[in-house]
């Protein structure tokens, strides 16, 4: 979904790059005679690789029910997620109330679709703009317009039956979708295939996760060695592979 600009005070900053030692800088330019050049390019744009200009999946969305919010973390960013029924689309905010940063997850939906926070009842729409404040009096100013009364939110999307978010808030990224899209993989919206959904917490870093299932029999066992590993192909955890064995794996999954 892409919506327009909500205003919203962004909590992630990136940090100003260090500057560099003269030898470094010296190590970073390499001749192009040199049999480490290719090398030292990839090392360099793997340094650049920025985090947060990246779609994260948030959840399959069968598995959200649309009449409630649902917190998530990812990267350390607490976020929810929840179903905006006055246009058809799921939402992504900040977990956190700008009144007095209550999770918004412990909320709910509230008769007119909007999500309220459970403290003290105030109310946002799809765009995070507060639309009511119960305590206002309702003659008096609109308090609930007034800018710092606004919750950031995400640019979101469901793509293969995912929720996805991107995880900057701030207008100018408002129109992500138009530029940068998630990752599609056509198989799981493709009929001739299976699709089964599932989402566990692994102790992993988020370079990478390789899964592989190799055998099993249906209501069997089944083995399925999982590898972490880095994007230049070694192993991320503390140099070496971590295997894992799932057992018990449904017949859906072998
Ligand atoms: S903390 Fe959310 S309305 Fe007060």
């Amino acid at each position: 979904s892409t919506r327009a600009a909500a205003p919203a005070p962004r909590r992630w900053r990136q940090r100003a790059p260090l500057p560099s030692p003269v030898s470094a800088v010296a190590a970073e330019a390499p001749s192009a005679a040199s049999p480490f050049g290719a090398e030292a390019e990839k090392e360099k744009e793997e340094r650049q690789f920025d985090w947060l200009d990246q779609w994260y999946p948030l959840a399959p969305v069968c598995d959200l029910d649309p009449g409630a919010p649902h917190g998530k973390t990812v990267l350390g960013l607490r976020v929810v997620a929840w179903y905006d029924r006055a246009v058809d689309e799921w939402r992504v905010f900040d977990d956190a109330c700008p009144h007095r940063l209550a999770p918004l997850s412990e909320g709910r939906i509230d008769d007119k679709g909007r999500l309220q926070c459970v403290y003290h009842g105030w109310c946002f729409d799809g765009r995070g703009s507060c639309q009511f404040i119960p305590q206002a009096p309702a003659l008096g100013p609109p308090v609930h317009k007034n800018s710092k009364a606004c919750v950031a939110s995400y640019p979101s999307v469901v793509q293969n039956n995912i929720l996805w978010f991107y995880p900057r808030a701030d207008g100018e990224h408002q129109d992500i979708l138009q530029r940068k899209r998630p990752p599609f993989i056509p198989e799981i919206d493709d009929p001739s295939f299976v699709a089964v959904y599932g989402v566990r917490d692994l102790p992993y870093g988020s370079v990478g996760l390789q899964l592989r299932c190799v055998g099993g029999e249906p209501h069997g066992p089944c083995t399925c060695p999982l590898r972490a590993q880095g994007a230049d192909g070694q192993a991320s955890q503390e140099g070496r592979p971590r295997q894992i064995s799932l057992y018990n794996m449904p017949a859906c999954l072998t």
